[in-house]
């Protein structure tokens, strides 16, 4: 199969473009001539605006979410410098389209909208020989990947090899934030069944039909496609994503590979992020903090894990760091002589001062703890009721409320709601987006605590300095830039996070600190970059970021 048939080219020259690229009506007349395509395009040579004028009307006509979904799809197939440009350029409005929420659906809908190759797909009886699926990729170099199980998409549960999606919208964005060139990545999904009964009897379904196969022998698998990536790419950086239990594999690969998992540690930066704004905002010193975690899975336990980290920085040790928070899950408050198993993820928050007391429920929790700081990543929507916003608001005269389940109709509280109840005292941040607010004739900015804010500047910072291991400091380093490169204007509207308009000065300014964690921890392999100052290095990512049709 040649190389070009996933039509990926991203060199605007005539002489290396790929047959898809060839047809664009942006091509001079002499490049035509040249590609030998004179003739087969309108006569009529036009600019990147009237290309980009045309996409965005006819994207408008299509009538559907998933219809828009599959016009950007194919533009992306057949002109990658375009997808791009109008991507970076329409940025908020096209994100919701190519990820959260409509990729939602093109997951669910996979093998009823599939229409051609944009990933590789490893299924667990190519086991023996992935070395030969991972050889037949047909570009020669690849940065980074995006490998999911499709076994928990976005909370929409197990979708099988349709969170090829998934992987496919996460590295567009790798490429749209921080200018990772897009025939540089390598979305891939593992097919190791589904216990998706109605995927499985569904006669379109494209993935194995069996139910998926044991943690052991999905490991194996594993073991085996990772050798296979790094041995045909040395440097690559993996990024696990939306796998049912993310801690087993951060666990065996992130001290081995440069390997991290967006779900735990993406999510914990990025919150830890906001949160550091938060407390600054609130007037209260770190120690003196109580959070209610409502929700311990793998977001909540990984986003108390790296707020941890931070107040270890305000002078904490780890033993006193862990015992601002509090834990609540379908149990009640998670302590250790509740009665029931653990799993490791949730012991090293367990409470052990609850004196043989057991708390059912949130409303008790909140009563007992009374929390300077109340976070959500449960899943259940309008857990925050208007009694507990409003105690919250009593309490505290910045109360943190943090309703982080997607989406939004499983956000924990609305915006509005945590607005009125506090009488906009309200220091908030939300998984999904919700719209300003305007109350006793002020306008009030929601923030959205949104992994984009950080994974592209982890992915590009570890690329570009080569970094062979994913540390937990560049992880910790990602988080604190984005709450760093808050402008005083941001601050001044009351923002936690900066304007997403400005993700790719973000994302740069991410990749820097990482790299900067990177090098502390000597896992840098690219040396050169010690030697240059903050301003030189942050020039020289902005410079090597892809832009295309940028004059
Ligand atoms: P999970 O399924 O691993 O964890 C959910 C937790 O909520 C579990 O501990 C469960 O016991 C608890 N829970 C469920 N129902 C409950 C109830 N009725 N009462 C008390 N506790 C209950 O899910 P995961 O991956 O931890 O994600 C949780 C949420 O966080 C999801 O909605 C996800 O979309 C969101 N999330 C947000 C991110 C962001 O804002 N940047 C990033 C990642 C996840």
């Amino acid at each position: 199969m040649s190389p070009s048939f996933l039509c990926l080219s991203v060199a605007p020259n005539a002489e290396s473009m790929s047959p898809g690229a060839s047809c664009d009506t942006s091509l001079s007349i002499s490049a035509r001539k040249t590609l030998k395509v004179h003739g087969l395009v309108p006569p009529q040579p036009e600019s990147y605006a009237s290309q980009k004028a045309r996409c965005l009307a006819q994207l408008a006509r299509s009538q559907t979410n998933i219809d828009k979904y599959l016009y950007l799809s194919a533009l992306r197939h057949r002109n990658v410098d375009l997808f791009y440009r109008i991507l970076i350029d329409h940025f908020i409005e096209l994100t919701p389209i190519i990820y959260t929420p409509v990729v939602g659906e093109a997951c669910q809908r996979w093998c009823e909208i599939y229409q051609h190759p944009e990933g590789l797909y490893v299924s667990y009886r190519d086991k023996g020989r992935v070395a030969d699926i991972v050889a037949n990729w047909p570009q020669e170099e690849v940065e980074i990947t995006v490998i999911t199980d499709g076994s928990r998409i976005l909370g929409l549960g197990d979708l099988g090899i349709g969170g090829m999606g998934i992987a496919i919208g996460k590295l567009a964005l790798y490429t749209g934030c921080a200018g990772i060139r897009p025939d540089r990545v390598l979305p891939l999904t593992v097919d190791t069944g589904t216990n998706n009964a109605t995927l499985r009897s569904n006669p379109l379904y494209l993935g194995d039909r069996s139910e998926k196969v044991s943690a052991e022998e999905e490991q194996e698998l594993l073991d085996e496609l990772l050798e296979a990536l790094v041995r045909r790419w040395p440097r690559l950086v993996v990024q696990f994503e939306d796998w049912k239990n993310p801690f087993p594999s951060l666990a065996r690969y992130g001290e081995k590979y440069a390997m991290f998992n967006d779900d735990v540690q993406g999510t914990g930066a990025v919150i830890m992020g906001g949160v550091i704004g938060a407390v600054k905002a609130s007037g209260i010193a770190p120690r003196d903090h109580r959070a209610v975690f409502f929700g311990a899975g793998s977001a909540g336990v990984g986003v108390a894990q790296q707020i941890v980290e931070y107040f270890k920085t305000e002078g904490l040790s780890e033993t006193e760091a862990r015992k601002i928070f509090w834990f609540v899950d379908t149990k009640g408050l998670v302590t250790l002589d509740r009665g029931d198993k653990l799993p490791e993820h949730k012991v090293h928050f367990a409470r052990d001062d609850n004196n043989g007391q057991q708390i059912g429920s949130l409303d008790e929790v909140i009563d007992h703890v009374r929390p300077t700081m109340l976070m959500g990543l449960s899943t259940i929507g309008g857990a925050f009721t208007p009694a507990i916003i409003s105690k919250m608001g009593l309490w505290n005269q910045r109360p943190i409320i943090f309703p982080l389940s997607n989406p939004v109709s499983k956000s924990e509280c609305t915006y509005g709601e945590a607005i009125v109840h506090t009488e906009g005292r309200v220091l908030f941040a939300s998984g999904s987006p919700f719209d300003p607010i305007t109350y006793r004739d002020k306008t009030y900015h929601p923030n959205q605590g949104n992994n984009m804010y950080v994974f592209p500047g982890i992915g590009l910072g570890t690329i570009l300095c080569k970094a062979s291991r994913v540390t937990g400091s560049m992880i910790y380093a990602a988080g604190q830039a984005v709450s760093a490169r808050m402008s005083e204007g941001e601050l001044e509207d009351g923002l936690l996070y900066p304007r997403l308009v400005r993700i790719r000065e973000v994302s740069a300014f991410v990749a820097l600190c990482v790299i900067r964690a990177a090098q502390k921890d000597a896992v840098d392999d690219e040396k050169s970059l010690r030697e240059i100052s903050d301003a030189q290095l942050e020039a020289l990512i902005r410079a090597q970021m892809y832009d295309p049709h940028s004059v």
